[in-house]
């Protein structure tokens, strides 16, 4: 039955029921028996999410530039299985595989992406968090930099999207990207930045729309200040006013790539059946 009387909304009563259920029965090994494309897996906030979906249970191809740093995700997700097992808590959790990808490349993106199907079966999770960033005055910013951070935060969703959403529309699936708050409220210095992510939440949305329906979820994470390796990337130019920045802190401080990666594991997974297109602000409260 419908929660409102004499109004017909679509889902009520047992299947609510049921969905609530499933949730309930998926918390801890919400990714048993799936692929999961991770981008960015080689440090920070992609590290914490791959670490995070192989805890539940999935096969993990984490796909980078860096391959020391990727290397490092997977040892890091054998131990924690290996001592999961020694300590008989339950499941071990999944496995992670690392796959040298340049995002910014077709060709690249093309062959990681065939080579995980092939390797790993059919993907039915993507979450695009390679990203780059850096401070810049805008007079001053050269093109090639423009062009760079374009590429990788925003052409490289892009491409991720278009190269695994074949495989996610077979058995359905969800995309998670990375945007940031600066691409919700702009910051100065930035210019690049908040436009890679400004455009890469409404791929979410557009991509989103178009495929509502047909399976495939598409939903973006808007992380505030992380503590990663990208923060140290972020120098102020040379007279730069560093007041214009006060917005970006938050009483809360920074968050940490795993509450991060809860988040992303949240959209991710079938505990958010029903969303998509949506933005979730990760921020400590900086967008209120
Ligand atoms: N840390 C923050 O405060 C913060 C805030 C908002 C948004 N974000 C976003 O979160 C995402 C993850 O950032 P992070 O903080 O973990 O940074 P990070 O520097 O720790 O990780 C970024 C990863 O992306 C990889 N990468 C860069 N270029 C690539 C390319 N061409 N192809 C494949 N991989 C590439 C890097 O090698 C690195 O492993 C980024 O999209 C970033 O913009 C971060």
């Amino acid at each position: 039955m419908s929660p409102i009387q004499n109004i017909s909304m679509g889902r009520g009563g047992e299947e609510h029921d049921a969905a609530d259920t499933t949730m309930a029965d998926n918390i801890g090994h919400r990714f048993a028996g799936k692929v999961a494309i991770v981008t960015g897996a080689a440090s920070g906030i992609g590290r914490a999410t791959a670490q995070r979906l192989a805890l539940e249970g999935a096969v993990v191809a984490g796909l980078d530039i860096d391959e020391d740093g990727l290397d490092q995700t997977v040892r890091l997700i054998d131990e924690a299985r290996a001592e999961r097992a020694a300590g008989g808590t339950g499941g071990t959790g999944g496995r992670a595989v690392a796959y040298r990808c340049d995002v910014t490349s077709e060709e690249s993106v093309g062959s990681a992406v065939a080579a995980v199907a092939a390797d790993l079966g059919t993907p039915s999770v993507l979450c695009n968090i390679a990203g780059i960033g850096g401070f810049f005055h805008t007079v001053d910013m050269p093109l090639e930099r423009w062009q760079e951070i374009i590429g990788v935060n925003l052409t490289g969703p892009f491409l991720m999207c278009r190269a695994t959403l074949p495989y996610l529309l077979e058995q359905g699936g969800a995309i998670v990207n990375i945007a940031s708050n600066t691409g919700l409220t702009g910051q100065a210095y930035t210019a690049a930045y908040c436009s890679s992510k400004a455009g890469v939440l409404m791929l979410s949305k557009a991509l989103a729309a178009e495929y509502a329906g047909k399976g495939v979820r598409v939903n973006t994470v808007a992380p505030g200040p992380t503590d990663t390796p990208i923060i140290a990337s972020f120098d102020l130019p040379e007279g730069a006013d560093g007041r214009q920045l006060y917005k970006m802190m938050t009483p809360m401080g920074y968050a940490t790539p795993a509450e991060m990666a809860a988040s992303i594991a949240f959209l991710a997974s079938d505990d958010s059946p029903f969303t998509t297109g949506a933005v979730l602000s990760v921020d400590g409260g900086l967008s209120v």
